[in-house]
């Protein structure tokens, strides 16, 4: 009798439908709550607006707050300092920009492993289940990568239909997303005028240690 128990209850969890693979719209813009979690400072919360526009190649990551992100939080003297931050991803360059202050910085390239992510970058990602996930019903997955990547996202059997509910980065980054919008502002990816290549991330920086990584 157990064993007919278990051989039906492996039978069902098999049967449970896989859904396709996430797959993000070509262009949209979502507003976002981060929670950066660091043994020595505790919960840090921010909040945030990304930009997407694979169409153009472009993309842009503000944040309220850029003391706890691993770019913008490491740049020389900047270190431990509260202020905006935005990364914006042009032309497969990747700045970092202050816009307190109008700082910019040259971060890393495409070829460096700073480009954008493709609209199809969760193909493969194990599907983990269906749950609840701030409210909603939502679809779960790990895209498996130095750590878990745990993505949520609506529970609809269209991948292009569903919307992103989240991105839990193991062991300390938690984003939670909010309402998206099919579009983006325009003007949004225009380059501040102190943004160059030539003004490159100081050498110690989180930057420096990518760029080094992929020599
Ligand atoms: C985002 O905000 C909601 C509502 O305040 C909260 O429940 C949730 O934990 C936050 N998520 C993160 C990752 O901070
Ligand atoms: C930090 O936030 C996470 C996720 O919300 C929570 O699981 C953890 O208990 C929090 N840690 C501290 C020290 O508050
Ligand atoms: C998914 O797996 C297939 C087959 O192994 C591979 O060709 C493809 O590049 C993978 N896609 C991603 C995004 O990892």
């Amino acid at each position: 009798m157990w064993i007919l128990l278990i051989t039906l209850g492996l039978a069902s969890a098999s049967l449970e439908a896989t859904p396709q693979y996430p797959l993000w719209p070509n262009v949209f813009t979502q507003t976002f709550n981060e929670t950066l979690y660091y043994p020595e400072f505790g919960n840090q919360t921010t909040t945030g607006t990304y930009y997407y526009d694979w169409t153009n190649q472009m993309y842009r990551i503000d944040r309220a707050n850029g003391r706890f992100d691993r770019y913008c939080g490491l740049v020389g003297f900047r270190v431990l300092t509260n202020a905006p931050c935005s990364h914006i991803v042009v032309g497969g360059n990747r700045f970092l920009y202050y816009p307190n202050d109008g700082t910019c910085c040259f971060c890393c390239n495409a070829a460096q492993g700073c480009g954008m992510l493709k609209p199809t970058w969760l193909d493969n990602a194990t599907f983990i289940d269906t749950e609840v996930h701030m409210g909603v019903q939502a679809y779960k997955w790990n895209k498996q990568g130095l750590q878990n990547n745990f993505y949520f996202e609506t529970a609809v059997a269209s991948p292009s239909s569903r919307v992103m509910l989240g991105i839990y980065q193991e062991p300390n980054d938690l984003m939670d997303f909010h309402k998206i919008t099919y579009s983006v502002p325009s003007g949004i990816f225009d380059l501040p005028k102190t943004c160059s290549l030539k003004t490159v991330c100081p050498e110690i920086s989180t930057c420096t240690a990518v760029r080094n990584a992929s020599n």
